[in-house]
Formats: structure tokens, sequence, C-alpha cells
């Protein structure tokens, strides 16, 4: 093939695969303001920098079935001289009436607040099912040292007894497990996320409440 005609379709597909990257980390931003749940998943072990931040619900009828974190990774810490770790969690929402299992095409993504810091990773997906119960890994407080707060989040899905981990970072112990989800499943977040300090110490996400619906 011609050189440059190569490289035009070459940029072209990296500009297509943008998109669909795009796409499939995200699915469309949709919240439903004031649909009621049943009950609240909280742990202990969550830290207390920060405030809550908005709730976010799926849309009526949707629940998760999967997640994705935002982490700062070891460059970008040892590059801004200050480690947050986890940053923001994302909810995917799926509709009742999807017959198929996951990974899913078709969802709507929930968040509440998150940090400035970090990247979006690939979404963890239920093979089956909602997600039901959490699990919080947390750094205790370091003295003067960097303080990160939350690290990593575990999740079990009530369709075939899996349990997803993120791929978080690693500093902190893990907590107990929330409670189970009385009713359907997880359809709603709000986090605990520290504003950002200027030159002080930031931790960014310190804690989670999770909804869940009948
Ligand atoms: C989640 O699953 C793990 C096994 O992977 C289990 O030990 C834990 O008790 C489960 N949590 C809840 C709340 O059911």
């Amino acid at each position: 093939m011609d050189n440059s005609l190569s490289k035009m379709l070459m940029s072209l597909l990296a500009v297509f695969g943008l998109f669909v990257t795009v796409q499939s980390t995200a699915g469309r931003f949709e919240r439903s303001i004031n649909r009621p749940f049943g009950s609240v998943l909280r742990v202990h072990n969550g830290m207390r920098w920060g405030s809550w931040g908005l709730k976010e619900m799926c849309p009526n009828d949707m629940y998760a079935a999967g997640f994705s974190l935002k982490v700062a990774g070891l460059w970008e810490s040892l590059l801004v001289g200050d480690n947050t770790a986890l940053n923001g969690i994302r909810l995917h929402c799926i509709d009742t009436s999807t017959s198929s299992s996951g990974p899913y095409e078709d969802y709507a993504t929930v968040q509440s607040d998150t940090g400035s810091w970090g990247k979006w990773t690939d979404i963890k997906w239920c093979s089956g099912g909602f997600l039901t119960s959490f699990q919080l890994k947390v750094e205790p407080y370091q003295g003067g040292w960097d303080d990160t707060a939350a690290n990593n989040i575990r999740f079990n899905c009530s369709g075939n007894a899996e349990t997803l981990q993120g791929s978080g970072m690693s500093w902190g112990k893990w907590g107990d497990w929330s409670e189970m989800c009385q009713g359907r499943g997880i359809c709603g977040i709000e986090t605990m996320v520290e504003a950002p300090q200027g030159v002080g110490d930031d931790t960014a996400l310190n804690d989670v409440h999770l909804f869940c619906c009948d």
C-alpha cells in the first residue's frame, strides 16, 4: 500500500479507536436524583478528611453490575510529589430487563464526587447479577508522612458468588465487609472526598456509602 495512504488509514483507526475507548469506559452519564432506596451500605474503616458529595442514583429500574476506579498511579504521584491513591468510584448500571451476562455494552454511569488526580481504570463486571456488598482497603493515618486514605475496593455480586477486586493501590488494610443489600442490588453512591490542599498533603477519596434498591 502507498505509504501516505496507510498512514492516513492508521490515524483514522487511531481516532476511531479513541472514540470507542471513551465510549466504552464511561457509558452515558445519566442519573436519577430522587430514586427511593431501601438500605445504605457502610464500612467502618473509612477516613474522615473531606466532606460527603452528592448522592447519585442509577436511573430507575437500573442496578450496578460493574464498577471502575480513578486511581493515581506511582508515576503520577512521584511527579506531583504527593500520593492520593484512590480518587473516584464509578458505578455502571444496567437495566433489569437485560438478559445477557457481563461485560455489558449498554449502561449508565454514576459517580458522586471524585478527586483531581488519577485515571479511570477498566470496568470490572459481574458475570451475572448485581453488586450487593463491598469492602474498602484503607491506609491509616501516617503521622507526618504522606497520607492516601482509601486505596482500593472489592464488591460481591449476586449472580455467581463472585468477588471483584478493583485495580487500586496496595497501601493499607482491608476492613470488614459491609452488610449485604436488602433488595435487588446497589443502585447509588455517595463519596467523601477531600478538597485539594494546595501545598498540603492530599488524600482524595476517604469513604463511600452505597445505596440499595428493591
Ligand atoms: C463476599 O464474598 C467473600 C468471598 O469471596 C466472602 O468471604 C464475604 O463474606 C462476602 N461478603 C458478604 C457481605 O457477603
